[in-house]
């Protein structure tokens, strides 16, 4: 079998479908190669401590593990010189990196997750890497906060690396999904799924229940439809999985559908996940595997943001069970969640 390395895939794109750019390629190329440098620093665990704390709180008030930083460290490094970028956005930056004046700067935004489910780093838990591109806004040379606020539809590419018991970068630019596992002799990603799809169905969801007191009336009402299995309106037995690490999640959910949800709830009620650098670029990725992302009510991906650092309600995965717990939440039937409107939705059992 042809093994296909990023850079041919890339290329192959370029080529082909004209969808990533020299300068795209570039960003891309250099992300996969911070990605290298995070998971070898991951896979040394307690060994160098990475899952220690370091006394400081990020921009939301979480503590900040060694390796958060370590890993928002490297990605800036490896992104400023190049030329590709404007400015970048980071979980671990309260506002955006802005690319030094010694060297060029580039035509893209990149936001970014470093270190996604860093609460399972002590426990050897796998853990990753979310990053997402949009284009600076025309004639913007010096990018503030309001050039990245724009809705996910805009990105130009997405990706994700989960370092698990092998290292895997998913990665889109527009044209499906594709896979990469990283080769650690050779030192490359070698393609190793060429199109991901997600079933439209499922029996398997993931959400954090420890919060089942805190959710809404329509969340509730599906999760208990689930768990009444055989037995209840759904007539088939339903399986749970939370791994608490994004990447994780959601990769099995590519891998063999699913349905994630970390919904808005009388505790969380903007939602827990962060839309910039988290919920958009799954999103595009879920989409672009054929299957659907809503915060409840609306399309994610048609989210106007209003702050960096926002949050939201996230239902993602196998679309015809994201399509009924957004039923659930608006009332609405339609078969396409795309085009559901963002609008008050109805508190009720009765909502169908
Ligand atoms: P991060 O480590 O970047 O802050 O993100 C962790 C996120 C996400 O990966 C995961 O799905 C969720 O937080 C887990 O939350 P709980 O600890 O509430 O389960
Ligand atoms: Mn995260
Ligand atoms: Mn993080």
């Amino acid at each position: 079998m042809r093994r296909v390395t990023l850079t041919q895939y890339l290329i192959e794109q370029q080529r082909q479908h004209g969808k990533v750019s020299p300068e795209l390629r570039l960003l891309l190329e250099i992300i996969a190669r911070a990605c290298k440098a995070i998971s070898h620093a991951v896979s040394k665990g307690p060994l160098a401590g990475i899952g220690d704390a370091v006394g400081t709180q990020n921009v939301q008030g979480e503590a900040q593990k060694k390796l958060d930083v370590i890993a928002n460290e490297v990605l800036v490094e490896a992104n400023e010189w190049g030329g590709h970028l404007a400015a970048m956005v980071s979980e671990e930056m309260e506002a955006p990196y802005k690319i030094p004046n010694r060297y060029p700067k580039g035509g893209f935004l990149l936001t970014m997750d470093p270190l996604d489910g860093s609460s399972n780093l002590d426990v050897n838990i796998s853990v990753g890497t979310i990053f997402s591109v949009l284009r600076c806004p025309e004639g913007m040379m010096e990018p503030d906060e309001k050039a990245f606020l724009q809705p996910g539809v805009n990105q130009v590419a997405a990706g994700f690396a989960v370092y698990g018991a092998a290292t895997i970068l998913v990665l889109t630019v527009g044209n499906g999904v594709v896979g990469f596992t990283l080769d650690r002799e050779l030192g490359y990603f070698v393609m190793t799924q060429e199109r991901i799809v997600i079933p439209e169905d499922t029996q398997e969801f993931a959400i954090n229940a420890s919060n089942a007191r805190n959710w809404d009336l329509p969340v509730k009402r599906y999760i208990d439809e689930c768990l009444a299995g055989k037995t209840g309106v759904r007539g088939k037995d339903f399986n749970m999985r939370w791994v608490a690490s994004m990447v994780a999640d959601v990769y099995r959910i590519l891998s063999r559908g699913g349905i994630f949800m970390y919904p808005q709830d009388s505790k969380y009620k903007e939602g827990r996940l962060r839309l910039m650098y988290e919920a958009n670029p799954m999103s595009l990725i879920v989409e672009q595997a054929g299957g659907a992302a809503t915060n409840g009510r609306a399309r994610i991906l048609d989210i106007q943001p209003s702050a960096l650092h926002q949050r939201v309600g996230v239902i993602l995965g196998s679309r015809n069970e994201v399509e009924r717990v957004t039923r659930y939440h608006t009332g609405i039937c339609r078969t396409d969640v795309r085009q559901i409107p963002n609008e008050a939705p109805p508190q009720t059992d009765e909502a169908v």
